[in-house]
């Protein structure tokens, strides 16, 4: 059976919930295995809105959802998605969810931290999503993190604890904030503690026997490519690697079980908080891929900055994740454009590349090389199969695969589940 990652291949927001909750119909098991309730994944069904942050999209069918140890975990805003879904008719329950005992966990300090760096005025601004992820991520590596097994046993949270807040708070002395009331984040460690240790479960061995039991299991990255910690656009990036190797150590599932590479990608390009935007617009047709659309940030609400399809970008990030087919989702977006561009170079002082430099101060300085391509007047809203699409847009569709040497495996044309077109099944063996 081939087990499937899905990853956002430009910068987040690309409509992974969409398709991930398309493809879970034939999964056995849903992974999350990085990022946290930093993002927002949307699906729409019937009309129907679900908004979920760090629930794998799989839940709405009632799919064995997993929460991989890659992922950084809020325990509270986990309670609440699942206190608010269930409101929506959608039941999670130890049933259809687990969580990776080694899964760190966000703390009310790891947010603090996050916003306070955020409003200090002498370093630029990332624009993160103020959730604390960079904090707990990197509580993680610096082996201080309290984690879900801690939970289970109070004179291990204890040290857990100390260790960590001995850090905080000499950091928070410097920040002009007040020390932790350790009393006060352990009560709440206790209270909350056995509503979350129900989902407990060494994942890694329970995905292994999925995988021999040849269930079919589908990883759902969040955020994007260009966010990775090591190949985005940093420090403009997020906290943990977006790419599809990550699926294998955020999960504890061999890189040997990945069959698909799967990149989601949208039809143009946008990005949520600072940093490089080659292609980015600011005149009238910004504004109008923003409103058609509807580029505002599920999580912070923020207004999503928007620009031409950058070729260069998604060709390194397929490379950057091994894709091995695409979903261009968002086409019916660009209906009624006159004409479209297609970044498929970037000028730097005369020369081109066709690659994005790693130095911050190239990043910022590349110029993007166009080709124009006719725009289409009719509706590609909802359609369902290539003989209802344009023959501008397929010419449009045709021209990323080539520009970014790869195929596309399935194409979006509205938010609605079904409104999807199957061009190669990515769970073929
Ligand atoms: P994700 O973070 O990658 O899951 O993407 P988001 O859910 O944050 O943002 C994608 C937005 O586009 C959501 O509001 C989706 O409902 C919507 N969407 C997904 N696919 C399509 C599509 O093909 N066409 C249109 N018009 N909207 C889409
Ligand atoms: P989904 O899964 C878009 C961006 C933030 C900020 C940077 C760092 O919905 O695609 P963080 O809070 O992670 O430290 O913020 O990353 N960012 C996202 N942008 N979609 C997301 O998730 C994002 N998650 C984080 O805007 O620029
Ligand atoms: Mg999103």
């Amino acid at each position: 059976m081939a087990n499937v990652v899905v990853v956002g291949a430009q910068w987040g927001d690309e409509g992974k919930g969409k398709i991930v909750d398309w493809l879970s119909e034939r999964a056995d098991v849903i992974a999350r295995f990085q990022g946290g309730h930093n993002a927002g994944h949307t699906l729409v069904i019937d009309g129907k809105v679900y908004k979920l942050s760090l629930l794998p999209s799989g839940v709405v069918r009632g799919k064995m959802s997993v929460i991989g140890n890659g992922v950084v975990l809020d325990p509270w805003a986990l309670l609440s998605e699942i206190e608010r879904l269930g409101g929506q008719g959608v039941h999670v329950s130890p049933e259809t969810l687990m969580i990776a005992e080694n899964t760190p966990l966000i703390l009310p300090v790891h947010g603090e931290l996050d916003r306070a760096r955020e409003n200090q005025n002498s370093v630029a601004k990332i624009g993160t999503t103020g959730r604390g992820i960079g904090p707990a991520y990197e509580d993680k590596v610096g082996r201080r993190t309290v984690r879900v097994a801690d939970l289970a046993d109070e004179p291990t949270l204890d040290l857990r604890l100390d260790r960590l807040l001995t850090h905080h708070n000499a950091l928070r002395a410097g920040l002009g904030l007040e020390a932790v009331d350790r009393a006060a984040l352990k009560a709440a460690l206790m209270e909350v503690a056995p509503k979350i240790l129900p989902y407990a479960k060494p994942v890694w061995k329970v995905m292994h026997d999925a995988r021999r039991a040849g269930k079919r299991i589908l990883f759902e990255g969040a955020q994007g490519s260009l966010l990775d910690i090591d190949f985005g656009t940093y420090p403009f990036v997020t906290s943990s690697n977006t790419l599809a190797g990550m699926a294998a150590t955020g999960t504890g599932l061999g890189p040997t079980a990945i069959d698909f590479v799967l990149g989601i990608v949208k039809a143009y390009t946008t990005r949520v908080g600072e940093g490089p935007f080659p292609s980015e617009l600011f005149d009238e047709d910004g504004v109008r891929l923003g409103e058609r659309g509807h580029e505002f940030g599920t999580v912070t609400g923020r207004k999503r900055r928007c620009g031409w399809f950058d070729a260069v970008l998604v060709r390194q990030t397929c490379a950057t994740s091994g894709v091995s087919g695409i979903a261009l989702t968002k086409l019916d977006v660009l209906d009624g454009f006159k004409t479209l561009k297609i970044c498929v170079g970037y000028d730097l002082d005369g020369q081109r590349l066709d690659y994005l430099p790693t130095a911050a101060n190239l990043q910022a300085r590349v110029t993007p090389i166009y080709e124009e391509m006719e725009g289409w007047s009719e509706s590609t809203a909802g359609a369902r199969s290539w003989a209802d699409l344009p023959g501008a847009a397929i010419k449009y569709v045709r021209r990323i695969e080539e520009l970014i040497q790869c195929p596309v495996a399935l194409l979006s044309t509205s938010p609605e589940r079904d409104d999807t077109i199957l061009v190669t099944d990515p769970f073929a063996d």
